[in-house]
């Protein structure tokens, strides 16, 4: 027997002998545990929205809260970044997660996919399954299932040993993910996951499914053989939506599996915030059913680098994933956990953990280094790739980030001249430049026309955006760059030279730090610039105990962009949309022994010819800027009966 099946057998054998079991018993309307009824509070952390160096930290919180569960995610995209290969490492090893959970005495309920939804890129699917263009993700396809077939013969047998009745926290683990919300309604599909999940499980332990609490979404969401639970938000009927349940599941616990303690945000649109009030008093109603309750989120965390997703039309979603929720972005504790806790009651022994301190590091100055197309060679190390027509971002095997997409101008452009997108093929955001003179902005469904002068010849350069991936729905599909063809007058713009730009690459290597002659061209006070980077380091005082500590970085006069500090990819900032300002800093990003350096790529326009080039550190979180919002924000799951 190899070794790993052997190291699975005797954990198997250990958890028999200890007599751990949990299961449903149907006729009490309840879970059992140790054959014992159970009833279980939870509470959502997505470990991926979190530095591990966290991890122990919100859990702790999250046990004296009066929890008996944390329920994650496992965003397959996050561990299989390319087909076949696989990361569980560092801040994705999520078996150290678990085994954190288990040992703070939190179980674990785990939400496997492969489609997550979670306001993440492409809800958790990667992107390379777009490789087959006519793909239908969440179906029978059979290309789909294969790379489903493969991720969770690597993914299930390490979860494995990690189920309770084997010794682990994991007590549940969910299928799939608001299935019943989507067009396909493919039983076949969800019958393929239930047999893919008891193979790689066994029969033991409790599979799962989540759906919006109504017939319409149990109808296509529910399976015999999956545990049919709802998800609802407060402030509505508690009974009505336990019936909803109830027409999929006659008998067995009553289980909200995504009870809403805040909700999501877009960029553009006012910050959501939901008062403690609203949810205690559902939350009193819901536990007084004797139902089970996840409260989603507990704390919702970050989406760093270029993790978040987006709705239609087109919203991406922010960095900050703060969602309202009971413990904030940065871990703290608020108002709105102690009046949970009040409400759960069943409070163990010990303190909580203090609120981390967060410190004002104050300004830092920042200079030019160069523009994108100066350092264009350096930044796209495989060089460019020649096609008549545009090629999307899975067509050049590169998933995230920017493209620079490069074609000369057919025609003298004397007077303004329409370039545009006629198919709303800019996914998702075009900064386009004639000779590295700014034009304008072409961004998807918003703005689909511009002007732009230069004469015949002179390069026309497209740099791309792929502002996150929607994570929910049947636009799923997202195809990244420029997915069709765009027009200059009347003329389809061809012979194009496409840059993959490997950006987090450079910045890791210190690229902008190390450039010989760093490139200050001279800066005019235009309306757009071209997109460029800027350097400065960070030097922790000495003489004050505990530094580095957590910080949040503000960019007073800067426009949209993204930061890097010491090659860690903290996000995106877009002051000028709101409503998030500042951009959360976690302590563990930081050193105290040598400057940090900070490198940020604006897209559009840099204080730094009008005002000072700086950005600041600050010890208080802005995510609620306000400005006149022109639309009323849409939900990820708007179908939904709020
Ligand atoms: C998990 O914690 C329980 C005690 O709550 C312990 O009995 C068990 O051995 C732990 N499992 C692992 C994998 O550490
Ligand atoms: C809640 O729903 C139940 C079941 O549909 C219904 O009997 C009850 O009247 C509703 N309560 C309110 C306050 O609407
Ligand atoms: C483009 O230029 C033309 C002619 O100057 C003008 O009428 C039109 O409004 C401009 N369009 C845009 C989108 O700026
Ligand atoms: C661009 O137009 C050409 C000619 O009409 C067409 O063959 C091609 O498929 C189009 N490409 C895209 C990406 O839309
Ligand atoms: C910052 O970049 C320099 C290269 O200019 C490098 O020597 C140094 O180690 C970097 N600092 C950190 C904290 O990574």
């Amino acid at each position: 027997m190899p070794l790993l099946q052997m190291e699975h057998a005797v954990v198997f054998l250990l958890g028999l002998c200890t007599g751990r079991s949990f299961g449903i018993d149907y006729d009490s309307n309840c879970f059992v545990k140790d054959g014992k009824p159970f009833r279980y509070i939870s509470g959502s952390i997505h470990y991926s929205r979190v530095p591990s160096y966290y991890w122990k930290d919100r859990l702790l919180k999250m046990k004296m809260a009066g929890l008996d569960a944390i329920q994650t995610y496992v965003p397959w995209n996050y561990h299989e970044p390319q087909m076949g290969t696989y990361d569980f490492f560092g801040g994705k090893d999520l078996e150290y997660f678990l085994q954190l959970a288990n040992d703070t005495g939190l179980l674990v309920i785990l939400r496997a996919g492969p489609y997550i939804c979670a306001e993440w890129d492409m809800g958790g699917l990667p992107a390379w399954l777009l490789e087959k263009k006519s793909v239908v993700l969440r179906s029978s396809d059979s290309d789909y299932l294969e790379a489903v077939e493969r991720w969770m013969s690597v993914l299930l047998p390490k979860m494995r040993p990690y189920l309770y009745q084997n010794g682990g926290p994991i007590i549940m683990v969910q299928v799939e993910n608001e299935y019943g919300s989507y067009f396909a309604c493919d039983y076949n599909y969800l019958r393929f996951l239930l047999k893919l999940f008891r193979l790689h499980l066994g029969d033991e332990v409790v599979l799962f499914t989540t759906d919006g609490a109504s017939q319409f979404h149990l109808k296509c969401g529910a399976l015999q053989g999956l545990y049919a639970t709802v998800d609802f938000a407060p402030g509505g009927n508690v009974t009505a939506a336990f019936l909803a349940q109830r027409n999929s599941e006659p008998k067995g616990p009553l289980v909200n599996s995504e009870f809403y303690t805040g909700w999501l945000d877009h960029w553009g649109h006012r910050h959501s915030v939901v008062p403690a009030q609203t949810i205690a008093k559902t939350l009193n109603e819901i536990l007084a059913c004797g139902a089970n309750v996840n409260l989603y989120m507990f704390i919702g965390g970050t989406n760093f680098a270029y993790w978040n997703g987006a709705n239609m039309p087109y919203m991406p979603q922010p960095t900050s994933y703060d969602y309202d929720a009971p413990l904030s972005e940065a871990g703290d504790l608020t108002e709105k956990y102690f009046a949970l806790r009040e409400v759960i009651g069943m409070l163990p022994e010990g303190l909580i953990p203090p609120t981390t301190p967060k410190f004002a590091y104050g300004k830092v100055c920042l200079q030019k280094a160069s523009t994108v197309l100066e350092v264009l060679d350096g930044l796209s190390p495989s060089g460019p790739v020649r096609s008549t027509y545009p090629l999307t971002f899975v067509e050049l095997k590169q998933y995230f980030g920017y493209v620079l997409y490069r074609t000369t101008l057919p025609k003298n452009c004397v007077e303004p001249t329409p370039l545009s997108s006629p198919l709303n093929g800019v996914h998702d955001r075009a900064y386009v430049s004639v000779n590295g003179v700014p034009q304008g902005i072409l961004e998807r469904d918003k703005s689909l026309k511009i002007n732009i002068t230069g004469q015949a010849g002179a390069n026309l350069d497209i740099l791309v955006e792929n502002m996150g991936r929607v994570n929910f729905g049947r636009y799923n599909n997202d195809f990244k760059g420029l997915v069709s063809n765009l027009t200059l007058a009347q003329d389809i713009l061809v012979g194009w030279e496409i840059y993959p730009l490997d950006i987090d690459g450079a910045v890791n290597s210190d690229f902008f730090y190390l450039l010989d002659h760093p490139k200050r061209s001279a800066v005019k006070a235009l309306s757009y610039e071209v997109p460029a980077f800027y350097t400065g380091t960070l030097s922790i005082p000495g003489g004050i105990p505990d530094l580095p500590q957590d910080t949040y970085v503000n960019f007073p006069g800067w426009t949209k962009g993204q930061i890097w500090i010491n090659g860690f990819n903290l996000g995106r900032y877009w002051p000028a949309r709101g409503p998030q300002l500042t951009l959360y800093v976690p302590r563990n990003v930081l050193v105290a022994s040598v400057p940090n350096n900070i490198t940020v790529l604006e897209l559009e326009r840099s204080p730094c010819s009008t005002q000072a080039c700086e950005i600041e550190f600050v010890d208080e979180p802005n995510i609620n800027y306000f400005f006149v919002f022109p639309l009323p924000p849409v939900a990820c799951l708007s179908l939904r009966p709020r």
